[in-house]
């Protein structure tokens, strides 16, 4: 039985995911905390009848250390989302700081819990993550995890689309590299069951897998981002191989995929996971077409970016 965190739980995402993790029957305990609202959420979702103890605490009365102390995961949604006209990494001025703060709780209260972290811009948040808990000598990669299934869940359902399967669950598509724009490289060539896409739909697809985020960011025209798909991602599913952003050089496996990828540190790849946190990174570039290859050079160029003002502001930022 899992205690559970969700850190920004009155937003968007955080709402409908707690009310999905209340739900879940591995759950015996969930926090809720956001900088307001919680204790009504909390209330809202007590009523539900399953089997985890629900409470909500705000920042006041030692609010955060409360949420943590005990935690055995903890899933991050805190910080602002996206408008029209933004990219991801606009966002980075304000969530770097609220990242930073949140992790920071974590290295105190519950150095040991799964870390899952949502806020954009991921391909900076997850290496800001990293940063603070090595600095409090409690960084250990194999429970850090970056969220991208989104991209995965996307991949599935627009792939789905072309193909003409009507139940896009059955597709499966790795999604590697990063969480942003071109840094997200749909590996079509590796999905299961091979999927035939045709030559004339390739690139709009890649497109629309890599840039999904923005549609739902034009259709809610100003009120934020996607929230209940993210939600849906992020309550997972039962597969024990999973797309996820980490560290590579602090999971087995991880340091070979690394050198495959020319040295680069953070990166979404297909990871097992076992109880305590990944097994092993695997390596699927030796199997990948060449067009995804120039897809992955692009993206270890932006991510290399992303990744380095991450470490640069945990590391100099007061
Ligand atoms: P939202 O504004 O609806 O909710 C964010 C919540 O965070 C709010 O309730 C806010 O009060 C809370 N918050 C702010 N500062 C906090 C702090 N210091 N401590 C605790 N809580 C704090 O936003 P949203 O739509 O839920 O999106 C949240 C984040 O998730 C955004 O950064 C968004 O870009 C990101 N996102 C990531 C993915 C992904 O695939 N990884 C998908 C969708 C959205
Ligand atoms: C997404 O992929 O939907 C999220 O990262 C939110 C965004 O800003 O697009």
């Amino acid at each position: 039985m899992v205690k559970a965190v969700v850190l920004g739980a009155a937003g968007g995402i955080g709402q409908p995911l707690s009310l999905l993790l209340k739900t879940c029957s591995l759950i015996s305990e969930l926090r809720l905390y956001d900088v307001v609202n919680t204790p009504g959420v909390a209330s809202d979702l007590s009523h539900i009848s399953s089997l985890a103890k629900i409470t909500g605490y705000l920042p006041a009365n030692d609010g955060l250390e409360k949420t943590l102390t005990g935690a055995d995961i903890v899933v991050i949604p805190a910080g602002i989302p996206r408008k029209p006209g933004m990219t991801r990494d606009d966002l980075f001025k304000i969530n770097a700081g609220i990242v930073r703060e949140l992790v920071t709780g974590i290295a105190k209260f519950c150095p040991k819990a799964f870390v899952l972290i949502i806020s954009n811009p991921v391909n900076s948040t997850v290496p800001i993550a990293a940063e603070v808990l090595k600095a409090h000598n409690v960084f250990d990669a194999t429970r850090l995890f970056g969220v991208t299934t989104l991209d995965v869940v996307r991949a599935s359902t627009f792939t789905a689309e072309i193909v003409g399967e009507k139940d896009s669950r059955k597709i499966v598509v790795p999604v590697v590299g990063g969480h942003s724009g071109e840094t997200i490289v749909p590996l079509l060539s590796l999905a299961q069951p091979a999927c035939k896409i045709p030559a004339d739909k390739l690139d709009g697809l890649v497109h629309r897998i890599q840039f999904g985020g923005d549609e739902v960011v034009a259709a809610k025209d100003g009120s934020g981002s996607a929230t209940l798909s993210m939600a849906f991602a992020a309550q997972g599913e039962k597969g024990i191989i999973e797309p996820t952003f980490v560290y590579l050089p602090g999971v087995p496996g991880g340091e070979e995929v690394s050198k495959a990828l020319g040295g680069i540190d953070f990166f979404a790849v297909p990871v097992e996971l076992g109880p305590n946190g990944v097994v092993k990174a695997t390596n699927p570039f030796p199997a990948i077409s060449d067009y995804e290859k120039k897809l992955l050079a692009v993206a270890i160029k932006d991510l290399s970016g992303n990744i380095a003002k991450g470490v640069e502001f945990a590391k100099t930022a007061k």
